[in-house]
Order: C-alpha cells, then structure tokens, then sequence
C-alpha cells in the first residue's frame, strides 16, 4: 500500500504573522498514510514547527559543507537540529538563479543523507527541451548526476520548469509517464525504484491534485503557491486523502 507525500515550498514567502494565520485554520487530522511538511524560510522553521501539529519541517536548501567559514550557509546538521525531516535539493529556482550545478546538488544530496536528514531532489525540464521531446534526455541526465554518490534514502520531486508558478500543469499522462522513467533510473542507480517516492511539482492546485494523485506512478506533491494559504493546502492534503481512502 503506498504513503502520499505533500511538500509545501513556501519560497521566499512567510511572517510570523503568516505563520499564526497558518496555525489558526490548521487541521492536524491527516490521513495515516498521508505525510505532509513545509518548507519554509530558514527563519521560520523553528516557529512552523512549534505551531503546527502533525506536519514534518522541510528546509528549502543546504550547504555541502559541514561547518566553516562560509557567510550565509546552513548545515544539514543544522536543519537536523531544528528537527527537519527533509530538504530540497536542486530547485529549478536555485539552478537557474543561483548557478546550481549538478556536481554541487549531488554534493547536497549527500550532506544531507549523511546528517541524517532526507533530500528531496528536484528534477525537470526547461519547455524549450519539453517542445523539442527532449525532457526524458535532460531529467535522466539530471539524475545520473545528482545520484552518482546518493544513498538510496531520498525522495524525488518531477517539477518541469514550464509549470512552476505558470499555472500550466503536466497533464496525469504526461507526470506519469515521467515519473515511470524516474522510477526506472532510480531502479538502475540505487536498486530502490520501489522505496522512493516521487512526487510531482508545478501548479498543483485543489482542482488538479485528485488527477494526479490518482496516477501509479505519482506519490505525491511538492506545492508551491497553493501551500500558502492552510485553506487550499488543505483541500490538496483531502483529494491526497481520499486517494488514499479508495
Ligand atoms: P507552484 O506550485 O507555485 O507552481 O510552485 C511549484 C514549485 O516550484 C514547488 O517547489
């Protein structure tokens, strides 16, 4: 019987307000198979955690490093010390705006295993490499990089860049179909096709969560703009559930 994941990536987005107005419509009544975290700002996570029952914290970065002279970075065992479950690694956003190479995601990925903490690697392609039908080339690519020194304790966010904050969604067969490639290089590179989860990310709503989650291969959400507000996260945390239920 298979779990469903929700991410809630919160971005560069959140207060302490935010956060009590969160709290404040919260329901901790979640599926037994349903795992729900955020991901929100490093300076949150603390105060997220303290006001939310029944939600794993997810940071949204790290470092490769462990400690040292390096201004602004964030440890994995820091994230392990504010009680984080999981981190993104490799987000379209931080590849594309801060220059992050997949020698250096691999890097995080394995910072993060070895403190204890599980990555949750973002993979997906550009809608130029969609239009030209090379999106299976680039995310295998993307995977054979990001995963030559991983552990097998990771989960896998499919998030093509053409739906991130567009509101254009892969359609259920276009999410997975890549997500059964997925699922088949993870097989080959770490003998754990069936352990990972892989999750798809990219305007995911409440009107088109149900399509997805219904899909084999999808085991999850990693939900950008619609995990901002408790009442629409929600309502994709119910269509999770009620998948779960059937
Ligand atoms: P949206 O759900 O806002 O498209 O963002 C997706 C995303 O990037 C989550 O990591």
């Amino acid at each position: 019987m298979k779990n469903l994941y929700l991410i809630g990536n919160w971005k560069q987005h959140g207060s302490q307000a935010a956060i009590e107005a969160f709290a404040d419509q919260w329901s901790s009544e979640q599926h037994p198979r349903l795992r729900i975290a955020i991901a929100p700002p490093f300076p949150y996570l603390q105060a997220l955690g303290e006001a939310l029952a029944n939600c794993d914290l997810a940071a949204q970065d790290c470092s490769v490093h462990v400690q040292g002279a390096h201004t602004g970075e964030v440890s994995a065992d820091m994230l392990v010390d504010l009680g984080c479950q999981y981190v993104l690694v490799g987000h379209s956003e931080r590849r594309q705006y801060h220059g992050e190479t997949d020698e250096l995601i691999a890097q995080k990925v394995a910072a993060a295993q070895a403190a204890g903490v599980t990555p949750v690697l973002c993979v997906g392609e550009q809608q130029a490499a969609r239009e030209a039908e090379k999106q299976d080339d680039v995310v295998r690519a993307q995977l054979r990089s990001a995963l030559a020194t991983s552990q097998p304790n990771l989960l896998i966010a499919y998030e093509p860049v053409w739906a991130i904050g567009t509101g254009l969604t892969a359609t259920p067969d276009q999410a997975n179909q890549m997500h059964a490639m997925i699922r088949q290089e993870v097989e080959s590179l770490l003998g754990a096709a069936q352990a990972t989860p892989i999750l798809y990310g990219g305007s995911v709503n409440a009107e088109n969560a149900d399509a997805l989650f219904a899909c084999p291969h999808v085991d999850g959400a990693l939900v950008g703009g619609a995990s901002l507000e408790a009442a629409s996260f929600m309502a994709i945390a119910q269509s999770a559930s009620n998948n779960l239920s059937h």
